[in-house]
Order: structure tokens, then C-alpha cells, then sequence
């Protein structure tokens, strides 16, 4: 289903296939303290220059634009986004913008026990932790680095101060299939929402492979074989990438990503900014646009709306993982920014 303008929302960026973007997901630091192998390369990445990453001015900026055009709602995203220094100040910053109506932020946790009072404080009230696996020796695996520990740590505090908390376990096949069964029972656990990711081809070291991906199917039935009440959530947000599914009795639920084998570019309503000011219309995009030359060059606010609109106007209908066009855009997902 595509999303159509709905009274009292009147975004301008809209694509030539009729999706209306509220969202903007804003990278601020393609550098992360951990190397998950479906991201990063093993050895040190080559990481942007500090001068090229778009200050927390450009940002908000940049965001005021964009809210001026529809956007409603923005995460911000890495590499890992707490290890920039000052990230609560950008939070009280963006929400300070009127007509933003969601901030959220895509964390590993590694540094969420040390930021999460100071996040709170700045106004943030949601954050997704990336975590796979409860089980350390597989968290180092995937992770390359210890610090499990730290992560559970984080979880908690951002729990007890009251954050909305949801989880992401990427779902790689021939590993985590033993990763399923407890992190559901950590949804219920904690009364969050874990949701599984199919491993997308977006790793630095190029080894994805179609039959590495841990399919949503195979998710979902391996976690039925277990939790037979499980029931798709009623009313979900169409535009959402998560399929969501309860438990029975109401506590702690399941999420399933499947950009690979139930692609919802159809109903993609998400734009994207990378920390060094590229701005994408696809997280698989093979090309991308320069904000940060016109933020940097002088351009006036309606020089850069207009950019963008363009940018938008030229959004393809969709990935094309599942054909044989499908080439992978040039940087991986750290230097994207999920
Ligand atoms: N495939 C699927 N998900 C990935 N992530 C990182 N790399 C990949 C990949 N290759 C997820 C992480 C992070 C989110 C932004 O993207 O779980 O939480
Ligand atoms: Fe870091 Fe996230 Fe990439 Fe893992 S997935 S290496 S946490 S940026």
C-alpha cells in the first residue's frame, strides 16, 4: 500500500511513485567502537576526515529544512552515534525544532550506560539497541570486541528512565538461528520489542551471499515451533519496516525486518543523510547528492529545498537485491548509517 498525505500533513517530498517521506535518518559519525562483521571490515576502515563530517549546526540546519518540507520524524544514526562527543547537545538542539515530532536514536549500547541520563535529559525519549546475541563468546564473534555486559547494562538504565527501547538482531543464517529462541525470551523478559533483520548486503568485506540471509519465514516459524501464541500485531503502521507479532498474554514482542525476501520499498517513506552530507533516497542507492558542498557553499535554505526536491524526484522505485541488476552502492552500512 502506498501512503497517501493524510489532513494536516503536508509533505512536500513526494517521489514520482507517490511515497510520501516523513522520515530522515541522519548519520553523524561513520566511526564505531565495535566491527560486526555484517558492517564493518575487520581492519581499521577508512573512516571520513573529521573536517567532512557536517557539524551539529549543519545538521540542525539541515533538519529545520527538511521539517519544513515534511519530515517528522528523525533517528540518529552511525557507524555508532554516541562515540561523537556531545550528542546530547545535538539532541536538545534538534528538539528544539517545531514540527518535529519524533527524535530516536540506533545505538550498540556499548556507551548507552554512561549516556543514557544525559540523552534523557536532552529530551530523547526512544532509542533501537543493536544486539544479536545474549550468548558473549557469539557477541564477540560477530562483534570482533567484548562488551556484551556493557550493552545489557545499557538496556537496563535506558528501561528504568522510562525509553521506549526496541531491539535489533540482525538474522544471519548458519549463526543465529540459536539467537532467536532467547532474545524472543528477552522481549518478554524485559517487555521490549526485538526485532530480526535479514542480513542485507551492505557488509565492508563483500561477503554477503543470498544464502547467508536467515530468511523472515524461517524466523518465524522456528519461533512458533516454540512460542505457538504468537499473533501478527493489529493496526501496525503501514509504512513501517517491521512486521510485529505478540505474544499471547501481551508481554514483550517480536519484529521481523524483511528488506531481503518482502521488500517494502513499495511503502518506503524513509530519506537519509550520511555524516559526511551525502543525502540518499535509498539505503541501496547507487548514487547519492551533495548537501554538505551547498551547506558549506553559501547556498540560501530554498537553494537546498529545492535540492532536494529534486534528489526525491529522482527516487527509484525500489532495491533490486532479488534480481540480477542488483549492484551494491559503493559504501557499506556504516558509512551509510542504517
Ligand atoms: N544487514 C542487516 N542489518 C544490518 N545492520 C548493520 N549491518 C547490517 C546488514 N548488513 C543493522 C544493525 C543496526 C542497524 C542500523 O542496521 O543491526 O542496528
Ligand atoms: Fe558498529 Fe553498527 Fe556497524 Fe556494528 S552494525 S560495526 S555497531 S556501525
Amino acid at each position: 500500500m502506498i501512503p497517501t498525505q493524510t489532513p494536516g500533513q503536508t509533505s512536500k517530498l513526494v517521489d514520482r511513485f507517490g511515497r510520501v517521506h516523513t522520515k530522515l535518518r541522519v548519520s553523524v559519525t561513520d566511526r564505531c567502537n565495535i566491527r560486526c562483521f555484517y558492517c564493518m571490515p575487520e581492519d581499521e576502515p577508512e573512516y571520513v576526515p573529521r573536517a567532512e563530517v557536517l557539524t551539529f549546526e549543519e545538521i540542525e540546519r539541515f533538519v529545520r529544512i527538511m521539517v519544513g518540507l515534511g519530515i517528522r520524524k528523525v533517528r540518529l544514526t552511525g557507524g555508532e552515534p554516541l562515540v561523537r562527543r556531545g550528542i546530547p547537545d545535538l539532541v536538545a538542539k534538534l528538539r528544539g525544532i517545531d514540527g518535529l515530532q519524533g527524535l530516536s536514536l540506533t545505538t550498540n549500547g556499548l556507551l548507552l550506560r554512561d549516556l543514557a541520563d544525559q540523552l534523557f535529559d536532552a529530551g530523547l525519549r526512544s532509542v533501537n539497541v543493536h544486539l544479536d546475541t545474549l550468548d558473549p563468546d557469539r557477541f564477540r564473534f560477530i562483534t570482533r570486541r567484548d562488551g556484551l555486559d556493557r550493552v545489557l547494562a545499557g538496556i537496563d538504565r535506558c528501561l528504568e528512565l522510562g525509553f521506549t527501547v526496541k531491539i535489533n538482531a540482525v538474522a544471519v543464517k548458519g549463526l543465529t538461528e540459536h539467537d532467536l529462541v532467547p532474545m524472543a525470551q528477552f522481549a518478554r523478559e524485559k517487555n521490549v520489542v526485538v526485532r530480526f533483520i535479514e542480513f542485507m548486503p551492505l557488509d565492508a568485506s563483500n561477503a554477503w551471499e543470498r544464502d547467508r540471509v536467515l530468511f523472515a519465514d524461517e524466523i518465524l516459524s522456528r519461533l512458533n515451533a516454540v512460542f505457538p501464541a504468537l499473533e501478527p500485531v493489529a493496526d501496525q503502521d503501514p509504512t513501517a519496516p517491521a512486521r510485529e507479532y505478540a505474544f499471547a498474554d501481551g508481554q514483550g514482542r517480536i519484529g521481523i525486518i524483511a528488506t531481503v525476501s518482502r521488500p517494502f520499498c513499495g511503502r518506503c517513506n524513509r530519506l537519509r543523510i550520511t555524516a559526511d552530507g551525502k543525502f540518499r533516497y535509498c539505503l541501496f542507492a547507487t548514487e547519492e547528492f551533495d548537501v554538505k558542498a551547498l551547506l558549506r557553499g553559501g547556498a540560501t535554505d530554498e537553494e537546498i529545498r529545492r535540492y532536494v526536491l529534486d534528489a526525491v524526484s529522482m527516487k527509484w522505485e525500489g532495491h533490486e537485491i532479488n534480481t540480477a541488476r542488483f549492484i551494491r552502492p559503493s559504501r557499506p552500512m556504516y558509512s551509510i548509517g542504517g
